[in-house]
């Protein structure tokens, strides 16, 4: 069994509320728990930054469902790695949107609005992983 975790970033065709990114979840976690997927989203400002963690094939083919979503577009691949073992374990999948800590850590690597295509492979993981600790309850 081959362990990846992919990190992608993606447009929202538009401004996502809070029950839009509700629906996305419900299915995400229930879909993500029959697949043995975990993984954390993140959304601000119409950016989408999500990691996907789990066995390789049902990595692969839930990524291409995601990509064929309308719910959003620009959809870029930042990382694919082969993992020991998975971070995000604990989360079907984690979310974390705008907060003080979400601002902090972008500040803390530069930026001042929330731009994911503008993050390096290491910053979007390191960032995602430290949101994992801080996430809200949607
Ligand atoms: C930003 C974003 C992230 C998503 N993440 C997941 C996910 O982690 N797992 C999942 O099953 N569906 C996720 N979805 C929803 C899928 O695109 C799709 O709607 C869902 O898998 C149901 O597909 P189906 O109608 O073919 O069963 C996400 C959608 C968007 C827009």
């Amino acid at each position: 069994m081959s362990l990846v975790r992919l990190v992608y970033f993606s447009r929202a065709s538009r401004e996502m509320s809070l029950s839009d990114l509700k629906s996305i979840l419900d299915i995400a976690r229930t879909n993500n728990n029959a697949q043995d997927i975990c993984g954390m989203l993140s959304y601000d400002q119409r950016y989408f930054l999500q990691a996907l963690e789990g066995e390789r094939s049902a990595v692969n083919e839930l990524y291409l469902d995601i990509a064929d979503d309308p719910r959003h577009d620009e959809i870029t691949i930042i990382s694919y790695e082969y993992i020991d073992a998975p971070f995000f374990n604990q989360w079907q999948m984690g979310y974390a949107g705008s907060s003080a800590e979400f601002s902090r850590l972008l500040k803390e690597m530069g930026q001042s609005e929330f731009l994911p295509d503008k993050m390096t492979a290491g910053q979007a993981l390191t960032f995602l992983q430290q949101l994992s600790g801080n996430q809200a309850e949607v």
